[in-house]
């Protein structure tokens, strides 16, 4: 299941954004045009339909608060409104499903966070769930928690709940993966950081880790040669590690262990790794980073190749030239955000860019430009 459509109402620095989503998805943009707020968004649903103690309030919380996501660029007390379709096929005229949610903060007494609508329909069955109901209009209570968050009240759209729930966000932090009592013991993401990544390849069976390990050594041996025979091991402690043999002037190599890798090794392991996991939708913050532009070239066949084999929804930030100079990227899976004074607006290409995309230039060429900071020439410190 894919999702193919989101609107976005007064989250962050968006006052009202709709997009069509593909398989793959590419947000370019300047820098702090939203592309991480975007993808927040898709987390923040992860977060709410989260089997291990998600929830609507939590969800905020760890945001510090409805202030902090709610829209600056918003007059008065609005709503926070997220608006999903989702379907098997991106091409569908009408979706298999269509999720909204969204909450304010009442102005008085309490002042919860409360849902002002959650709202459920699916292409056979129509309208399963329209809230607030006549219970939660008897029991004002029952606003502070999702339908989707709990499996008593989700049990005929749980199919939704689990593809948000399996929502993954990478952005491996390489310093925090060496030393993991570097990160907040209460981070607010599961694992934003790749701190617990090592867990999650101990967590894999024997079997799986193997063949992912065999796999990723061999994508590894062409951007990093000098690395082979990676493996996993445990510590005396029971703690897991990753070891490889780095192979230098001696014959036969030396050991080393994660906290001894390169970033780009590190970054690459992770990329790697989620993507043979195969996670869907699979969130990726700048996956070019610390690595060469010869591997950031090939990202989006990687990614290609893994989908033609299963479905696997993959958003992607991107600032790379290289990556998107791939000729193989589809002008449909571009989304382009745009700042203005009423908020980043959010487009995908228009028919002129696709006019030039198929005289063949490159994404890179066409729309790069366009996501440039208008007086970027002029920076400088005097
Ligand atoms: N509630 C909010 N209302 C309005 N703007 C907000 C809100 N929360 C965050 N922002 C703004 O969003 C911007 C950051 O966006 P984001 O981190 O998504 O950018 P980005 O495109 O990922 O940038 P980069 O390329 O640097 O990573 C900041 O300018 C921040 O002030
Ligand atoms: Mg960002």
């Amino acid at each position: 299941m894919l999702i193919t459509r989101i609107e976005l109402r007064n989250w962050r620095n968006f006052a009202h954004i709709e997009a069509k989503l593909r398989e793959t998805v590419y947000l370019i943009g300047p820098n702090a045009s939203g592309k991480s707020n975007f993808l927040d968004a898709l987390r923040f649903l992860r977060d709410v339909a989260s089997p291990w103690g998600g929830g609507l309030q939590k969800a905020i919380a760890s945001r510090q608060g409805i202030s902090k996501l709610r829209s600056l660029m918003a007059r008065s007390n609005p709503e926070v409104e997220i608006y999903v379709e989702l379907s098997d096929d991106v091409d569908d005229e009408i979706p298999t499903w269509k999720y909204r949610l969204a909450f304010t903060a009442e102005t008085a007494g309490h002042r919860r966070n409360i849902i002002t609508k959650e709202y459920v329909w699916h292409r056979e069955h129509g309208v399963l769930l329209n809230r607030p109901n006549d219970k939660d209009n008897g029991d004002r209570e029952l606003l502070t928690q999702t339908a989707l968050e709990n499996a008593f009240t989700n049990s005929e759209f749980r199919d939704v709940a689990k593809i948000f729930a399996s929502t993954t966000y990478m952005h491996l932090v390489p310093q925090l993966l060496r030393y993991p009592e570097l990160s907040s013991p209460t981070a607010p993401d599961n694992d934003p950081f790749g701190q617990r990544f090592l867990e999650r390849v101990a967590k894999a069976s024997d079997k799986t880790r193997e063949l992912y390990l065999k796999k990723m050594e061999d994508a590894l041996n062409l951007a990093v040669p000098q690395l082979k025979e990676l493996k996993m091991v445990t510590d005396k402690m029971g703690r897991p590690h990753l070891e490889a043999i780095y192979k230098h002037w001696r014959p036969r190599g030396a050991r080393q262990q994660e906290d001894q890798f390169s970033d780009g090794t590190l970054r690459l392991i992770g990329l790697l790794w989620c993507l043979l996991e195969g996670h869907s939708p699979l969130l990726l913050e700048e996956p070019e980073l610390s690595l060469n532009d010869a591997i950031v070239e090939r990202i989006p066949i990687l990614i290609e190749r893994l989908q033609r084999k299963r479905m696997q929804q993959v958003f992607m930030t991107t600032h790379s030239y290289s990556l998107l100079a791939n000729p193989g990227i589809d002008g449909r899976d571009v989304l382009i955000l745009e700042t203005g004074t009423e908020g980043t607006q959010v487009r995908g290409i228009s028919e002129e860019e696709a006019v030039l995309l198929k005289s063949g230039l490159s994404i890179a060429e066409v729309l790069l430009p366009k996501a440039r900071p208008e007086s970027a020439e002029k920076i400088t410190l005097n």
